[in-house]
């Protein structure tokens, strides 16, 4: 399963995997693993290895002879002659190689349940995916129900698997795309209700539009309404709550996000230009907008007309911007995109207060 941040695929892929244990496979181990910089096949497998009760301790075995005689001794990997008298080790190491798919698939085809490995982006050698590859490619040959799941960010299946080309028959690739406005909408409803406050549509379809298809947005902002709420004793979330809401979300919101926003706006001589043609390219299309369509939303929500060449100049600053702070960068000739794909909602959530 694949795409962008925070959509919603772990949660997705949680679900999916105790629904198919309990009703596909009828009972099974649930073996899952988070990856992360330092992972390697070896170390992700192990999770998978402990929980089907593998061995996979690198123990040695020692073996001390002291009797006579000039008999040859082999065990396992290793050989040692032995001689009349003197006392002679011989080691021989337990043949793990939680390195090798086929190993790993060897002992763990006969098991039965899902393996749900997670963000496998985060996975730094391609030679790593590759073997997860391998290994979902072999179990599939043993027909084995051992299943794997594997989730991270991505735009295509393929390149969480590093482009194994004989693994695609064994996959099915499930896109998670963000969540539609209804399903946004159902969140903050339904959360509403279970703690008993009343929010209006206006507000509701505000927080709609601050998500963007990102259930964290939603909960967030929903998150700092409630309490404020509550702390006020008031029942009606009304668009004053909202303000402050937006305020106290920007505050929690992820470091990354409100590092690059800030550090882009301070390295700008006009920073209250920048803001708003900032805004205004967090409501445009998604993935990309035109510089065109962006100059007709300052017009349309905002009445500010901008030359286009200013534009234009405005939103080359915003690209060269370096130290790997960019917000923005050019997909094409007179395209643009935001390269987190969250970043227009905390735009919209840090401008929303004076926005309302
Ligand atoms: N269908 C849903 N309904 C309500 N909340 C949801 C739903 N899906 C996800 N969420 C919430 O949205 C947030 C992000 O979800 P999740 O962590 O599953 O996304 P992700 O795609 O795995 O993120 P990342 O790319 O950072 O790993 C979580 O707080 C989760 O509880
Ligand atoms: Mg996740």
């Amino acid at each position: 399963m694949y795409g962008d941040r925070g959509v919603g695929k772990t949660s997705l892929a949680k679900t999916t995997c105790k629904l198919l244990l309990h009703e596909i496979l009828k009972g099974g181990l649930f073996v899952e693993k988070r990856c992360d910089s330092q992972d390697s096949f070896a170390s992700i497998v192990q999770a998978a290895l402990i929980e089907a009760k593998v061995d996979i301790s690198t123990r040695e075995k020692t073996l001390t002879h002291n009797e006579g005689g000039d008999a040859q001794l082999s065990v396992g990997i290793a050989k040692a002659s032995l001689s009349s008298k003197s006392e002679h080790k011989t080691t021989a190491n337990h043949l793990t190689n939680t390195n090798s798919p086929s190993w790993v698939a060897e002992k763990l085809k006969d098991c039965k349940g899902i393996f749900l490995i997670d963000e496998v982006d985060a996975i730094p050698s391609l030679e790593d995916k590759k073997k997860i590859a391998e290994l979902i490619k072999l179990l599939s040959d043993f027909d084995s129900e051992f299943k794997l799941v594997v989730v991270g960010i991505a735009t295509t299946g393929s390149e969480l698997t590093a482009g194994h080309p004989s693994v695609e028959r064994c996959l099915k690739e499930v896109q998670l795309k963000r969540m539609s406005d209804d399903g946004i909408k159902k969140i903050i409803l339904n959360g509403m209700k279970q703690i008993d406050l009343i929010i209006g549509d206006e507000i509701a379809d505000k927080i709609v539009d601050i998500s963007a298809g990102f259930p964290h947005f939603t909960h967030l902002v929903c998150l700092k309404c409630a309490e404020i709420a509550l702390v006020k004793k008031i029942r009606h979330i009304n668009f004053e709550i909202l303000k402050q809401a937006l305020v106290e979300s920007v505050k929690d919101s992820e470091g990354v996000l409100k590092h690059a926003y800030d550090s882009t706006i301070r390295l700008l001589s006009k920073p209250q230009d920048y803001k708003i043609l900032l805004l205004a390219a967090a409501y445009c299309k998604i993935p990309e907008f035109r510089s065109s369509e962006l100059k007709d939303k300052l017009v349309e929500s905002y009445s500010i007309n901008i030359d286009s060449q200013v534009i234009s100049r405005r939103l080359a600053s915003l690209v060269k911007i370096k130290n790997g702070s960019a917000i923005i960068s050019r997909s094409a000739r007179g395209c643009f995109r935001f390269i987190d794909p969250r970043m227009p909602s905390f735009i919209k959530m840090s401008s929303g207060v004076e926005d309302i």
